[in-house]
């Protein structure tokens, strides 16, 4: 229940009947009454709920909650598969709405409400219309009623079914995103301008929502959940730290963190697979025939040379900002020289140095705290130093890092599962790991695979991608490697989208920051 009534001030009254409306589904869904009867999409403008909340600067926002409305007429799971709109006071058609998703580590997530201090509270203090859908996610599940037999003709009543699987949670998303476009005349809020938001597997599904517009592989599977006849593009999407293009995540993984400490500390068994995985990275990299945003072919060769002119570009920001950028972590300044002022520690000024010399009789300073004083820009990063640095602050992943599971030797991760089907199984979802053990990706794994990696259709002519993105992976986050997130921006940059992106600096792995900057964002893409 990650989320719901945490961290926030709402009307009481409405936020207590919400909760006893949401316990009330959840107590069904374990009755095993999961599905439900199929019904007409609807909305009534008129069923709205008057509410208030509180944000995080002590003003209040007034809005109009309209909740559980089911996207799909045939709901499988109906615990999860809703959204809940919130108007504020002043919204009108043309008003953008913001779409976030809470779904993490590919987990169901409920419908909730907005969050004081996330980017709905905040979205829904800048008058944008907020929507947030509930999903299915891997571990959803449902015990199969008489009526769901009858439609699974594979399953027996009493049996456990899996809901949420690969593809499922994009599935969702996508019915979600028709059903605005569906109700759009009578729903405030202008379909046409959906901003989505999620952090890591809900970045993954951000970028899905972005990445995949009106793709006619996810068609039939959205006709037979009954999500509108709509299409399901949108206009921008902020993803947080996604969790994306699984298939090679691997491979960058061990490419880029083989030669730290830690990778060099492991059993024979395991350096080995690093070795191997990260001996599959270059061909990988080299086959996307990505460029610079100065044109510079990007390939295997300057690769690492391009990911730390990122992290010297996002630390120079901070840098200017006035955050403390360590040399002890590998980088390298200009002389300290040039223009230096410091204040002295016991009050008093000293008077600004000339020309980059200390005035006459006067020492250099270094370090007024007696601290090493660095100059004004970041030259140069010794990456093996930072890499260690990034590996100190969390320890690595196993080998490999997401398709983990080999027999007798390494457990299944989270995506094994993922890409398990309906039963609950865990499986390979990459060629490497299905050797280790025997096996082989089956087609219908490779599909979904391929349904849940925004990278395989951008440039697709099928494909509506949107034209704004906003995609941040922080400078020290270690749930997925470096080259991930720059290979998604660069190819989108590449394809002539609006691509603002950053690792930013010294964030682990985390979402709904730096709010202040991603609403000016915003607020310049939708004016
Ligand atoms: C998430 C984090 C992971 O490291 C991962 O492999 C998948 C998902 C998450 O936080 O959503």
């Amino acid at each position: 229940m990650k989320g719901l009534g945490r961290d926030q001030s709402i009307d009481s009254k409405h936020s207590k009947e919400y909760m006893k409306k949401i316990l009330s589904v959840m107590v069904c869904a374990s009755l095993s009454l999961g599905t439900m009867a199929q019904e007409a999409l609807a909305f009534d403008a008129n069923a709205g709920v008057k509410s208030k909340m509180t944000v995080y600067d002590g003003t209040s926002v007034n809005y109009t909650a309209y909740e559980r409305l089911f996207y799909v007429t045939n709901v499988e799971d109906s615990t999860y598969q809703f959204l809940n709109v919130y108007v504020p006071d002043g919204a009108t058609q043309q008003t953008p709405i913001f779409l976030r998703t809470y779904v993490g580590g590919y987990m169901a997530s409920p419908a909730t409400q907005p969050q004081v201090g996330d980017a709905t509270g905040r979205a829904l203090k800048e008058g944008y219309v907020v929507v947030i859908p509930g999903t299915r996610g891997r571990n959803s599940s449902i015990v199969a009623d008489k009526a769901y037999t009858k439609t699974h003709k594979s399953v027996k009543k009493g049996q456990t079914v899996y809901t949420g699987r690969a593809p499922k949670a994009i599935l969702d998303l996508k019915a979600a995103i028709r059903y605005l476009r569906h109700f759009d005349k009578q729903m405030p809020g202008d379909a046409e301008r959906i901003i989505t938001d999620g952090t890591s597997a809900g970045g993954a599904m951000s970028a899905l929502m972005g990445a995949t517009g009106n793709n006619p592989e996810y068609a039939e599977l959205l006709k037979a959940m009954g999500a509108a006849d709509e299409r399901d593009d949108v206009f921008a999407s902020v993803c947080y730290c996604p969790i994306i293009d699984l298939e090679h995540a691997d491979m960058a993984y061990e490419w880029l963190y083989q030669q730290t400490d830690s990778r060099q500390a492991l059993d024979d068994t395991h350096k080995g697979y690093t070795t191997e995985l990260a001996a599959l990275f270059p061909a990988y990299v080299n086959s996307l025939n990505l460029k610079m945003p100065d044109g510079t072919p990007l390939n295997a060769d300057n690769y690492l040379d391009y990911i730390k002119s990122e992290i010297i570009r996002a630390a120079q920001i901070a840098k200017n900002a006035g955050a403390d950028i360590p040399d002890s972590i590998g980088f390298k300044f200009t002389s300290e020289a040039g223009g230096m002022f410091a204040a002295p520690i016991n009050g008093g000024m000293r008077p600004m140095m000339q020309g980059g010399q200390p005035p006459k009789g006067m020492r250099p300073m270094h370090g007024g705290m007696g601290r090493k004083q660095v100059g004004e820009y970041i030259t140069d990063l010794d990456m093996k130093k930072y890499l260690n640095y990034v590996v100190s602050t969390q320890a690595l992943k196993g080998v490999p890092a997401f398709d983990s599971q080999i027999e007798g030797i390494n457990s299944a991760s989270g995506e094994n599962e993922e890409f398990g089907d309906e039963t609950g199984s865990s499986v390979n979802f990459t060629d490497f790991t299905a050797q280790k053990n025997g096996t082989t990706v089956s087609d219908a794994v490779r599909q979904n695979v391929r349904l849940l990696n925004p990278m395989s259709f951008i440039g697709d002519s099928k494909t509506t991608v949107a034209p704004h993105w906003y995609i941040r992976h922080g400078a020290r986050d270690r749930d997925t490697a470096f080259p991930v997130p720059v290979n998604f921006a660069t190819k989108l940059q590449n394809a002539g989208k609006d691509v603002n992106f950053l690792l930013a600096w010294n964030r682990p792995h985390s979402g709904d920051y730096a709010l202040d900057e991603l609403f000016e964002w915003i607020k310049k893409i939708t004016k």
